[in-house]
């Protein structure tokens, strides 16, 4: 029997504009993970696929063409070299919500492709294991950065620019997030195919707003660099507010993140596809209990706590 599992993640600065080629920042949420079991089924049984979470089982074999987890499954069938279908029984099941902002599609298939690859005593690498995933985020989100499977596969914080190698940042000072679920699903690939037709309607205007949040993703790396809480939080609100004109806020997302800036919050933004999922607020020692009750307060179904930096390793 072979389990591995897959963290979630948040976007820290960049959403959106990194799909366009403007960099991002993301970290990895350890706490909440996807985990995929491998084991030996009866001889001529053939594989299958169980997705404990809504008790489907899926026949790699048969499944159309276009489905996620059974691509992802042939995909890393194929890179372990197992040439004949399997007699495996591939359990699957994940603590992150989905359809918010914390890469529950992504953490799935990582775990799919983790377990597939170790239990054929293959290397289950980073590089191998997020391109493999990224084939799959092409169908769950249609047109994807790469950045989900990138942090999730390498389980680091990432500086990530579509179509390069991630780069790891310096961190001056660790610091915390609040992490808030508006309980609101709200799947990526909905609002990356909105922004994409604003794009495709007027490519100056969002051009334009990309621009200027490049410049906020470039001034949070120094900021994070230099330990300025204070600029970071700042930097975050202002990526809020381009995030609001690309359209991919929302009036409960608003209400939550003011519930933190009035709660002692240095900043706040939406963190991932938007419209609903997660919002992100930087807090200290002294605001995490009063951000954190005023989140739940306000209607967040859970709030997490993270740190970026410190103990993590780097790339
Ligand atoms: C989703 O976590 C982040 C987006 O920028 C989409 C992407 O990068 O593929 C919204």
């Amino acid at each position: 029997m072979t389990t591995s599992t897959a963290s979630g993640k948040i976007i820290l600065f960049g959403e959106h504009a990194v799909v366009y080629g403007r960099p991002a920042i993301a970290a990895p949420v350890s706490q909440v993970r996807a985990t995929a079991t491998v084991t030996d089924g009866p001889a001529g049984k053939g594989c299958i696929l169980f997705a404990q979470d809504i008790d489907e089982e899926i026949r790699p074999t048969q499944a159309a063409a276009d489905h996620p987890l059974a691509l992802v499954l042939r995909l890393a069938l194929d890179a372990a070299g197992v040439q004949a279908e399997p007699d495996w029984r591939v359990a699957l099941t994940s603590g992150i919500p989905i359809a918010s902002g914390l890469g529950s599609g992504a953490a799935i298939s990582t775990a799919l492709v983790r377990a597939v690859l170790t239990h054929a005593n293959q290397p289950a690498l980073p590089e191998t294991v997020s391109h493999l995933v990224y084939r799959s985020e092409e169908l769950f989100h249609g047109t994807p950065s790469g950045i989900d499977n990138t942090v999730i596969a390498y389980e680091r914080p990432v500086w990530f620019v579509k179509g390069r190698p991630p780069e790891t940042f310096a961190v001056g000072r660790s610091f915390t997030l609040a992490i808030a679920d508006s309980g609101i699903a709200s799947p990526t690939k909905e609002t990356v195919g909105d922004v994409r037709r604003a794009w495709q309607a007027d490519p100056a205007a969002s051009e334009s707003i990309f621009h200027r949040i490049a410049d906020i993703v470039h001034g949070a790396r120094r900021a994070i660099a230099d330990g300025n809480w204070a600029a970071i939080g700042l930097l975050m609100n202002a990526n809020q507010q381009r995030l609001q004109e690309l359209g991919v806020s929302s009036p409960p997302l608003e209400k939550l993140i003011e519930a933190a800036r009035e709660a002692g919050a240095l900043g706040a933004k939406l963190s991932g596809g938007g419209r609903g999922g997660n919002l992100i607020a930087l807090v200290d020692g002294e605001s995490a209990g009063a951000v954190q009750a005023a989140l739940l307060a306000a209607g967040a179904k859970r709030v997490l706590l993270t740190q970026v930096g410190g103990a993590e390793k780097q790339i």
